[in-house]
């Protein structure tokens, strides 16, 4: 089966941490913005850092009867965003293969990835 256009410019996020933030005593009914791109200094929740990277803030409304806690993901590549669905369990090795196998690994270093490489979720740390 052919890989759809889609799938093919789907963006790699940054993993802002190999696991959830347990989030706890959120307003009923306020609207949040959850950071999908992982740059955000303000984790899980978005800052604007993904300017210029294609990357959108998801918005979510905090459930009329909310939960005490809630599992937030910040390893950004759970199926079920915000939440943390446990696909940062097997994520490492992933994120490392796919960074080593980068096809603008090359440009890493040459600030051709001024924020993130979006193929790869690779940061630059200069
Ligand atoms: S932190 Fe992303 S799936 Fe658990």
């Amino acid at each position: 089966m052919a890989v759809s256009d889609q799938a093919k410019e789907r963006l790699c996020p940054a993993v802002s941490q190999y696991g959830p933030a347990n989030v706890r005593d959120l307003e009923p009914g306020k609207k949040m913005k959850w950071c999908t791109c992982g740059l955000s200094k303000t984790q899980p929740w978005c800052d604007g850092a993904h300017k210029g990277t294609g990357f959108k803030s998801l918005k979510w409304i905090v459930p009329e009867k909310p939960q005490s806690v809630y599992s937030i993901c910040m390893c950004k590549h759970t199926k079920n965003p915000p939440f943390c669905d446990a696909t940062h369990t097997n994520l490492p090795a992933a994120v490392e293969q796919t960074q080593a196998s980068c096809p603008g690994s090359s440009n890493h270093h040459m600030r051709a990835c001024p924020k993130l490489c979006t193929k790869c979720g690779w940061v630059p740390d200069f």
